[in-house]
């Protein structure tokens, strides 16, 4: 090879050899610019070129030598680079930090979508306090003394003096809100509710209800009928299919349960629904006379119903979680999902 072709091998070279790291830059250091590089040595032996060469491949030479130099030069500020102006000191070419992203509860979701739904037909909401008194918690909602349906909510005491517990339902709040309103009264009560249960699959020792709340003049059975099936319409689908049974509350007369076709198997029977086509997803009925007047309100001229449902359960329903307890793990993993 020329001492001219030996030159244009080396610009091609250095012009190929990229400069990524730190690492290449060092070696790139290497290759060309110290002493021992092919490049420095022909600047040694150009003193044996034919004079009338000499100064054009000189020239050659000395223009490659320079372009490898700044593009040295110029890959080491990169590296290197300390920004001066603090107020300008955004690198843009780093590459992007990326910040995960956070997403509601799915309880919080479930509960904000029953509160819409009962808000387009004016319901307001109501919040009470999560300790309470014996008296908001069961003698005002009609459970007598050493009545066994006190047994049904195994409650967790704070203190026995003052008989304050942790409150076993939402429906404590029916009873704050009816002390200092008149009818019409028309609330949903969301909240924390405490009983003193194995934690299971099934069961934990907290979780969250949804309480509602109508009294005023003439308010029947079939508005309570109307108002639950506008509800889980607008809640599970057009679809869905209902059915009331009798049951007990203390604080409503007639009492029943609301049941909906098993939103696993639609109605053909599975394990969720233990073959039998139906889910329970909440109790209801008219309030009791004796609850009313507990509260200062007249029952020879209101009337009114009331029901509670469990939010761990509207969500397990729609989104088929078949463990109660992943949703208070708070493992990202699950909550992502929502
Ligand atoms: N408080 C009941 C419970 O925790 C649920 C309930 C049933 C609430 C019937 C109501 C009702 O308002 O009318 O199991």
């Amino acid at each position: 090879m020329s001492f001219k072709e030996r030159v244009r091998k080396i610009k091609e070279d250095a012009e190929k050899f990229a400069l990524l790291t730190r690492e290449d830059l060092e070696n790139y250091r290497i290759k060309f610019l110290v002493k021992k590089s092919e490049m420095m040595e022909l600047f040694n032996i150009i003193k044996d070129i034919a004079p009338e060469d000499r100064k054009e491949t000189g020239r050659l030479l000395n223009e490659v030598k320079k372009a490898i130099e700044e593009k040295y030069k110029s890959q080491h500020e990169v590296f290197n680079h300390k920004p001066q102006d603090k107020k300008n000191s955004q690198d843009l070419t780093l590459p992007p930090f990326y910040a995960n992203k956070g997403s509601r509860h799915p309880i919080a979701i479930i509960k904000n979508k029953i509160i819409e739904i009962f808000s387009k037909i004016g319901f307001i909401i109501e919040e009470g306090p999560e300790i309470e008194d014996d008296w908001h918690n069961f003698s005002a909602l009609n459970f007598p003394d050493n009545h066994p349906a006190r047994d049904m909510q195994d409650t967790f005491f704070i203190n026995m003096e003052d008989q304050l517990a942790l409150r076993t339902h939402t429906s404590s709040v029916q009873i704050r809100t009816m002390q200092s309103q008149q009818p019409p009264i028309r609330i949903l009560a969301p909240g924390r509710v405490y009983r003193n249960e194995a934690v299971s699959a099934r069961a934990n020792c907290f979780f969250h209800q949804i309480e509602g709340l109508y009294i005023d003049e003439k308010v029947s059975f079939a508005d309570l009928k109307q108002t639950l099936f506008y509800f889980v319409k607008e809640m599970y689908g057009d679809d869905i299919e209902v059915r009331f049974r009798p049951s007990y509350f203390p604080f409503t007369e007639p009492s029943a349960e609301m049941d909906i076709n098993c939103t696993i198997c639609r109605g053909k029977g599975c394990n969720v629904c233990k073959h039998t086509g139906w889910l329970e997803i909440l109790g209801c009925g008219m309030v009791h006379p004796n609850v009313l007047k507990n509260c200062g309100i007249d029952p020879e001229r209101y009337s009114g119903f009331a029901f509670g449902m469990g939010i761990e359960r509207q969500s397990m329903l729609l989104n088929g979680v078949n463990d109660l307890r992943t949703f208070f793990e708070n493992d990202t993993r699950f909550l992502r999902q929502f």
